[in-house]
């Protein structure tokens, strides 16, 4: 099956340009174009698998990359649709952070996302544990909790904000995004998979 990028409507946003959102969206439909051709590739390797071994597992580790930045920019652009919205303390949500955290979830998520190269600071939620697990993907393919769900997802790839805040301006972006962030999707996502 041929993945097909998705579309979100989004508010301007402060502190993340239109045109930076407009860059950024133009490569996340790469990582859809880029899942689907190498798909498509794997299929026409695999009938010679002998000859083509090389190319063929160079493609199949290649292919959870493209899966996972396609994934992932699809949590992340959602999370600013219908503009920002502070998390509801009194919601399943806001009561579990606040009893996993207290009032420190932002500067701990921030911590992850202000660690030097390009990945993604992640939270996760794991259902056996019931509990959050937060993180950092390198890229975006390498150390996840496997099977765990995303609940919220910042991009922290030099192109999300070098246009913006230059080289240096991931602490600035970060905080925008915080600013812009709709809480109320996180909430939704955290209902949907502890119901
Ligand atoms: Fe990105």
């Amino acid at each position: 099956m041929e993945y097909t990028p998705k579309t979100f409507t989004l508010p301007s946003l402060d502190g993340i340009s239109a045109k930076s959102v407009e860059e950024h969206l133009s490569l996340y439909q790469g990582y859809v174009k880029n899942f689907n051709t190498i798909s498509a590739k794997m299929v026409e390797y695999a009938q010679d698998s002998e000859k083509n071994a090389h190319a063929l597992s160079e493609l199949i580790r290649r292919r959870s990359f493209e899966f996972d930045g396609m994934r992932l920019h699809e949590i992340y652009f959602a999370q600013f649709e219908d503009g920002a919205k502070e998390l509801d303390a009194n919601s399943a949500l806001g009561q579990q952070m606040e009893k996993e955290y207290r009032q420190h979830f932002t500067e701990y998520f921030k911590a992850i996302g202000n660690m030097r190269g390009p990945g993604w600071a992640l939270l996760y939620w794991d259902k056996e544990a019931k509990q959050f697990l937060a993180g950092f993907s390198g890229e975006q393919h390498q150390g996840h909790f496997v099977t765990l769900p995303v609940i919220l997802a910042l991009d922290v790839w030099e192109h999300a904000y070098l246009l913006d805040h230059g080289a240096l301006g991931k602490t600035k972006y970060i905080d925008a995004f915080f600013k812009n962030l709709n809480w109320g999707v996180i909430e939704k996502r955290f209902e949907e998979i502890t119901k």
